[in-house]
């Protein structure tokens, strides 16, 4: 029973961190399009909804640590690979976080009569869209439980699909023009 109402609790963090990306996606993009900096001010709050990464992070770990010391293995292919790209997902999601926070301040201060050209949002929402389709993989993955070949396949095709996919849109979105 412990384990069942465990598993729930996993599956509601994975459902936490998804809905945390599309609110970040969503931000990212539009902050790209803002057209003064009132929009761009919204844009931004929403993208704090990030900040909830951690909770959902530390929930799928401890969940997951649950899991692999009581019906399952560390050496469970499925597992190891989960354990691994969460692992990936924490460092690459910090690096990114910093990132958009550049992004920001770039932003801020762009002066559409400067010289230069606007920041672009497309890199970050490339590697944003990677880092989502590694929690896609990992779904699949812990879902089918598939061997180790199987379960690292599906997290590297879903990355890729991930930050090729969505930069179609990635690559209509304007940067500012104010
Ligand atoms: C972003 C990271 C993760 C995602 C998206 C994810 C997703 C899922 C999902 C959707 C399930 C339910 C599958 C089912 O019951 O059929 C599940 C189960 C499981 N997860 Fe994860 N997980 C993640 C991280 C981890 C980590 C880090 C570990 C281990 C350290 C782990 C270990 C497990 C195990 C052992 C199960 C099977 C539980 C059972 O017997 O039903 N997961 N995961």
């Amino acid at each position: 029973m412990l384990f069942r109402i465990t598993v729930f609790f996993h599956v509601v963090f994975v459902v936490g961190m998804c809905v945390t990306n599309c609110i970040e996606w969503m931000a990212i993009m539009n902050m790209g399009r803002a057209p003064d900096a009132p929009s761009l001010r919204i844009w931004r709050q929403l993208n704090n909804a990030g900040k909830w990464h951690p909770v959902w992070g530390v929930g799928v770990l401890v969940t997951g640590l649950y899991f692999s010391s009581s019906a399952w293995r560390w050496t469970t292919p499925f597992v190891l690979v989960g354990l691994l790209a969460t692992i990936a997902l924490a460092v690459g999601g910090a690096l990114l976080g910093r990132r958009i926070q550049d992004f920001e301040r770039a932003l801020e201060a762009y002066e559409p009569r400067s010289a230069g050209s606007p920041p672009s949002c497309s890199r970050l929402l490339r590697v944003h869209g990677a880092l989502s389709g590694v929690v896609f993989g990992l779904i699949y993955t812990m879902i089918v439980k598939p061997d180790l070949v199987g379960a690292l396949a599906a997290v590297v095709i879903a990355a890729v699909a991930g930050g090729v996919g969505p930069a179609i849109f990635a690559d209509g979105a304007r940067s500012s023009s104010w």
